[in-house]
């Protein structure tokens, strides 16, 4: 038996539901190529699709977007749990705690709630969840969270910032979820998988994931990237100091993946899309600085953006708050993580590999007062 590092390499179970770096196929949900759904479809198509296991017609994704709209309310109970938590808490704090709160309160398979509908109300609510505690502990507003907007994306920005949003950033975000939907056996959809393989509920494989996805090496990502490209006023004085990172050996987030050796699939359209933004805005420092960075990242290191490092600018343009990139990364990939929820409970073990021991050898259990 050999031990992988970081399971690299390893196959851990079978999938149906996404290629990843399949030399053939290049990244598909469920045999469609991420180009295709990018350019065609919208997120709630793609929802469904990992979800549901196929694209809606026309009258099946009607019903499905009025379904989610009506979904995005918020019991009681969770507002006054959400205007608890501390304004200088993290979003993705507030998502985790949103979501486990949720699940004592719709409890899935109370009342016919199966892992679909837990989908579906967690996709419609997250945003819901995130705004009506920004408002509140920001602004000391308590936001009616429903909207007339049609898409999960129109329904974000719109509680974000009380007006109704432009085609273009509505479009862009839409597009980004589309592309963050899902991506095979990554960390938090393992996590979830691991928690679904105890037979444990849909709510805290959701809650698990959510821990997976924060950190900086995963979804936090495209937040940290951001911080990065915000420091610099020029593309000169970005090339400078990634430089000088690169030097001491610093990482650069947004950069690298562990399946992706050549480029990540999603990185060019989402760079269109920052770019699109940045051009309407007339603002095109961070793009500027962001194209620099990468060129400077090839050159030196032939390492390539993923799609947290385009994703940062984009946000940016749509005016959302950094420390909520991720979270909008939640609401995206919960359609993905709930596919896998799906399928490891129709195929189920127990998912329990072992370790490499590499602690003391056997020794004698030493009495209290012996030890020094
Ligand atoms: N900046 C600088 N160097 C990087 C890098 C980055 N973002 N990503 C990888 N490298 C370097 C590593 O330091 C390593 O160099 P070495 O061989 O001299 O030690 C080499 O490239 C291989 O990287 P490795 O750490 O083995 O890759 P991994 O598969 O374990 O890690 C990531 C993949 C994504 C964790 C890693 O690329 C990373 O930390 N990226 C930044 C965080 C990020 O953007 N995460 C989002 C992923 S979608």
């Amino acid at each position: 038996m050999t031990t992988s590092s970081g399971l690299a390499g390893v196959i851990a179970g079978r999938s149906a539901i996404a290629t990843v770096g399949s030399e053939d196929a290049g990244l598909t949900y469920r045999g469609y190529s991420i180009a295709d759904l990018a350019a065609n479809a919208t997120y709630e198509e793609v929802a469904y699709l990992l979800i549901y296991n196929a694209l809606p017609t026309r009258s099946q994704l009607e019903a499905y977007r009025s379904r989610l709209a009506g979904l995005r309310g918020l019991p009681d109970r969770l507002k006054t749990v959400l205007e608890q938590i501390p304004s200088g808490a993290h979003p993705m704090d507030v998502l985790r705690t949103g979501a486990s709160m949720l699940g004592t309160l719709e409890p899935e398979g109370e009342g016919g709630r199966n892992p679909a509908a837990v989908a579906d109300r967690l996709i419609a609510s997250f945003g819901s969840m995130l705004l009506y505690w920004y408002r509140y502990t920001k602004r000391q507003e308590r936001i009616d969270v429903e909207s007339d907007e049609a898409t999960v994306a129109g329904h974000f920005l719109r509680l974000l910032t009380g007006k109704k949003p432009d085609d273009l950033r509505r479009r862009a975000l839409d597009v980004s979820l589309i592309l963050y939907a899902e991506h095979e056996f990554n960390a938090s959809t393992f996590t979830a998988r691991t928690v679904t393989s105890t037979l444990a509920d849909s709510y805290s494989a959701v809650t698990a994931a959510i821990g997976a996805l924060r950190g900086p090496l995963h979804g936090g990502a495209n937040e940290a990237a951001m911080e990065l490209i915000s420091q610099f006023d020029s593309a000169g004085a970005a090339e400078k100091a990634i430089l000088h990172m690169l030097e001491t050996k610093r990482l650069i987030m947004g950069f690298g993946h562990r399946v992706y050796k050549s480029g990540d699939p999603r990185s060019d359209i989402i760079k269109s899309w920052a770019k699109r933004l940045s051009e309407a805005s007339g603002s095109m420092t961070n793009f500027n600085v962001a194209e620099r960075m990468e060129q400077v990242m090839r050159r030196e290191k032939n390492i390539f953006p993923n799609l947290d490092f385009y994703a940062a600018i984009a946000y940016n343009q749509c005016g959302i708050p950094t420390s909520m990139f991720t979270p909008v990364f939640v609401i995206a990939r919960t359609a993905g993580w709930m596919a896998h929820v799906m399928e490891q409970r129709n195929d189920n073990r127990l998912i329990r590999p072992l370790s490499e021991y590499t602690g003391p050898a056997p020794r004698a259990y030493v009495p209290i007062d012996q030890r020094k």
